[in-house]
C-alpha cells in the first residue's frame, strides 16, 4: 500500500529540510521526525488562529493536534494573548517573581482536591522528576515504579532510548504493567522497603498504541498499595490535566494522589509546569533543591490565569469532551459506512483513532494523508487534542475531510 503523497504544494518545507539536516542531528527530533509522519507532510509551520494552521507552504488545516497538547483553547486565543501582552509589557523573567506567581499557585491548590502548595517549572519532565526527588526525600527510599511504555519526558530516567544513558540513570527504576495490579506486586516484592512512589498517568496513552482508561478498582489499588508500603502515589497529568477535569483526574474516582504533575494545557502554548503536593510532604518539597533560569517567569503564568480562568467560565472542559465525542462518533459511523475497522480509544478530548491489522501505521499514514489533503491535521500514530476553539462548523468541515480520507483508504485496501 503506497500512502497517498501530500497533494499540496511544499516547496519551502523542503528546502527547510535540506537546511535542518546540516544543522540539526538527524534532521529533525520529537514528534516531527519524517517516519512518524506520511511522505510529504509538512514539517515546518507559519502560523496559528483559533482552530486553524498554516504550514509553512501556506496551507491551511483544522488542528487536531493543538502543539500536541498545549493550545487547550486554539491558537492565539484573545484573551490569553491580551493577558500575555499585558505582562510582556510589565516584566517576563526578573529578578524573582511577580504577584502572579502567588495568584496562580492560589489559584491551583483551589482547583486540584489533593494539593496544598505548588512549584512551578517550565516542562512536564521538569516536574516528573522533581516529583521522584520529592517522593524520595519524604520517604528516605529509592526505588520508583513506573508503568511500562509510559512517556514522562526526556530526562535521563525516563529516557525512551537507551543511547547515552548509563545504567546507574535508570538504576532504582523499575516497571509494571497498566490496569495489572498483579504485576505491581510481583515487582514491588523485588524492592521490598525500597519504594519511595509509584508515578502512574490517569490514562494510559502511550503512543502509537491504543489509549486505555484506568479501572476504578486499579486506582484504588494503587492508593492502597501506597497507603501499606509508605510510598507516595504520583499522577502525571502533563497530558490530561485539564482535559478531563479541572481536578485530578482520578479525583471522580475518589481517588488522591499525594504528588500531581501538569504541563501541557496549563498555559494555553506558554512555557510552564507545575509540580502539585500534599501537605503531608510539604517539608519534603522545602527541602529538595529546585530552580531554572525561566521558572518563575511571568508571561506564562498570565497565559495559565487567564486559560483557566477562561475553561472555569466557558466550561470547557465539557466543550471538548463533547465536539471529541461528536467528531469521533462520526468517524466511527464513516469507518463502518467503508467497512474499514477502526478503533477508537481514549477521552473524547484527546482521542486516537487505529486500523485494523494496521503494520507499521501504514493505513494511518494513508488516511492521515488524506484527511491533510482535505484541510484536516492529524497525527497518525498519536493521540489528538481538541480544543475549545474548535466549532460545530470545524466538526463538519473535519468529518467531511475524514469521509474522503476512508475513500482514499478504501481504493488503496
Ligand atoms: C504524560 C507525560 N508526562 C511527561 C511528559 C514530558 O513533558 P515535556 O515534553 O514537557 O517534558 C509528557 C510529554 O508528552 C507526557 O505526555
Amino acid at each position: 500500500m503506497t500512502p497517498e503523497l501530500h497533494t499540496h504544494p511544499n516547496e519551502r518545507d523542503k528546502a527547510l529540510r535540506r537546511r535542518a539536516e546540516r544543522v540539526v542531528p538527524g534532521g529533525m527530533y520529537g514528534h516531527s521526525v519524517q517516519k512518524f509522519l506520511w511522505p510529504g507532510a509538512p514539517q515546518f509551520w507559519d502560523r496559528g488562529l483559533g482552530s486553524h494552521v498554516w504550514d509553512v507552504d501556506g496551507t491551511e488545516y483544522i488542528d487536531l493536534m493543538c502543539s500536541w497538547g498545549p493550545l487547550i483553547h486554539g491558537h492565539r486565543h484573545p484573551i490569553v494573548e491580551d493577558a500575555v501582552s499585558r505582562q510582556m509589557g510589565k516584566l517576563d523573567t526578573g529578578n524573582g517573581p511577580t504577584e502572579l506567581f502567588v495568584e496562580l499557585g492560589e489559584l491551583l491548590v483551589d482547583l486540584v482536591t489533593h494539593a496544598a502548595w505548588t512549584i512551578f517549572a517550565k516542562n512536564g519532565g521538569d516536574v516528573t522528576t522533581l516529583a521522584l526527588t520529592v517522593a524520595r526525600a519524604a520517604t528516605g527510599r529509592s526505588t520508583v515504579l513506573v508503568a511500562e511504555g509510559t512517556y514522562h519526558g526526556s530526562l535521563l530516567w525516563a529516557s525512551a532510548r537507551d543511547a547515552g544513558i548509563a545504567p546507574g540513570d535508570r538504576a532504582h527504576v523499575d516497571y509494571f504493567r497498566y490496569n495489572d495490579l498483579e504485576s505491581l506486586q510481583a515487582v514491588a516484592s523485588a524492592h521490598a522497603d525500597d519504594i519511595a512512589a509509584v508515578i502512574v498517568t490517569p490514562v494510559r496513552h502511550e503512543a502509537g498504541d491504543d489509549q486505555e482508561l484506568a479501572l476504578p478498582e486499579f486506582a484504588h489499588g494503587l492508593r492502597s498499595f501506597c497507603d501499606t508500603t509508605g510510598a507516595l502515589l504520583i499522577l502525571d497529568e502533563v497530558r490530561t490535566g485539564f482535559r478531563l477535569s479541572l481536578d485530578s483526574s482520578w479525583t471522580s474516582f475518589g481517588v488522591l494522589p499525594d504528588l500531581s504533575c501538569w504541563s501541557k494545557a496549563i498555559a494555553n502554548g506558554y512555557p510552564l509546569s507545575a509540580l502539585l503536593g500534599s501537605e503531608a510532604i510539604r517539608d519534603a518539597a522545602r527541602a529538595v533543591f529546585k530552580g531554572g533560569t525561566f521558572w518563575m517567569s511571568a508571561v506564562p503564568m498570565a497565559a495559565a490565569l487567564a486559560t483557566l480562568a477562561l475553561l472555569r467560565e466557558e466550561r470547557g472542559v465539557e466543550q471538548i469532551l463533547d465536539r471529541g465525542q461528536q467528531l469521533m462518533t462520526g468517524i466511527r459511523r464513516q469507518a463502518a459506512a467503508h467497512q474499514i475497522p477502526v478503533r477508537v480509544s481514549g477521552p473524547p478530548s484527546m482521542p486516537y483513532l487505529s486500523f485494523d491489522g494496521d503494520v507499521g501505521w501504514a493505513k494511518a499514514k494513508t488516511w492521515a494523508a488524506g484527511a491533510a489533503a482535505r484541510g484536516l491535521y492529524v497525527n497518525p500514530s498519536h493521540n489528538w487534542f481538541i480544543s475549545t476553539a474548535l466549532t460545530l462548523e470545524d466538526v463538519s468541515r473535519a468529518l467531511e475531510a475524514t469521509g474522503g480520507a476512508f475513500d482514499d483508504l478504501s481504493a488503496v485496501v
